[in-house]
């Protein structure tokens, strides 16, 4: 008779429980149906802002970027670029720009995730058609979306690799000073930066809590009622947990995202960002 134990299922189950628990800090989290490695990595997820100076394993750029290649894109336009920065001088001209990001100076790599519309432009001007189309919000919109998708590709495969990173929405302060430093041509937006490299042991991050679903999740038609108020009041005191523990100013998640959202001013510069790309050839019709 086989008196080995049979492989640890509970333990399968008990780490998915671990990781929902920690997703929203809170012990009635919704346990996951079912568990493998790739949930694992994406209820794992935390941004990382402390690396090692360690350079990443040859061929990893080209690994990311055939993640990113893989997501879907829309009507297969593939409407994106992105310019991988390794020379510590102008990945420190980008922080600066960045708003003097540390990490983005730590990391090994930083990857610039632009909408192309260059690319599609050249390919109708090569026969003299018109790319029209490329002038409407619409398709400002689907580049972003695509290039987002890509780039959240390229992060969860990053990630299962034992790597980390951090999105660095900062590149959009001084948009015009970007495209020159990475050369843009007009039609070519630097959506987001992407710092990554070996997180750093010594100084770890952690999973940071997320709404509760009852916040998020609507079943049929949304309906905002006292119960998704009272969800996202809840949250502030798991956010603040989190700071706690991190070394960080304590503040309620309610507070800091109307803070974040108030006006004008909060917005770090890119209020402007119409104008701004309108400047750089997107004319958003
Ligand atoms: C598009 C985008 C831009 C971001 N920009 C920055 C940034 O400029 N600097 C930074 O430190 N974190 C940035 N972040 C990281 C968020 O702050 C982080 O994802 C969020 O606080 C949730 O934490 P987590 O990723 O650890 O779960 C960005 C995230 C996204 C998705």
């Amino acid at each position: 008779m086989n008196t080995i134990a049979k492989p640890p299922v509970a333990n399968a189950l008990d780490v998915a429980r671990e990781h929902a628990r920690q997703r929203y800090r809170r012990d009635d989290a919704p346990e996951p149906a079912a568990w493998n490695e790739t949930l694992q990595v994406l209820l794992g997820h935390r941004s990382v802002r402390a690396f090692l100076p360690d350079s990443l394993a040859s061929g990893t750029i080209e690994t990311l970027v055939a993640a990113a290649q893989s997501a879907p894109s829309s009507s297969n336009l593939q409407i994106w670029s992105v310019v991988a920065v390794e020379d510590p001088a102008r990945k420190a001209r980008l922080a600066a720009l960045a708003g003097h990001q540390q990490h983005i100076l730590e990391a090994p790599l930083f990857l610039v995730w632009l909408v192309d519309f260059d690319r599609l432009t050249r390919l109708s001007d090569v026969d003299g058609v018109a790319s029209e189309a490329l002038d409407f919000t619409e398709t400002f919109l689907l580049g972003a979306v695509d290039t987002a998708l890509a780039a959240q590709n390229a992060t969860v495969a990053l990630e299962s690799l034992g790597l980390g990173a951090v999105y660095i929405g900062g590149i959009r302060n001084r948009p015009k000073e970007v495209a020159a430093e990475l050369n843009l041509p007009p039609g070519v937006f630097a959506l987001f930066g992407h710092a990554i490299g070996h997180p750093d042991p010594e100084r770890p991050a952690a999973v940071k809590p997320r709404l509760p679903q009852s916040a998020v999740l609507f079943r049929e038609q949304y309906a905002w009622t006292d119960a998704q108020q009272s969800a996202a009041y809840s949250y502030d005191s798991r956010i603040r947990a989190f700071q706690r523990e991190q070394g960080m100013v304590e503040k309620d998640w309610t507070i800091q995202a109307r803070e974040r959202t108030r006006g004008p001013s909060s917005m770090a510069g890119r209020h402007v960002l119409r104008e701004v790309l309108n400047d750089l050839g997107f004319e958003l019709r």
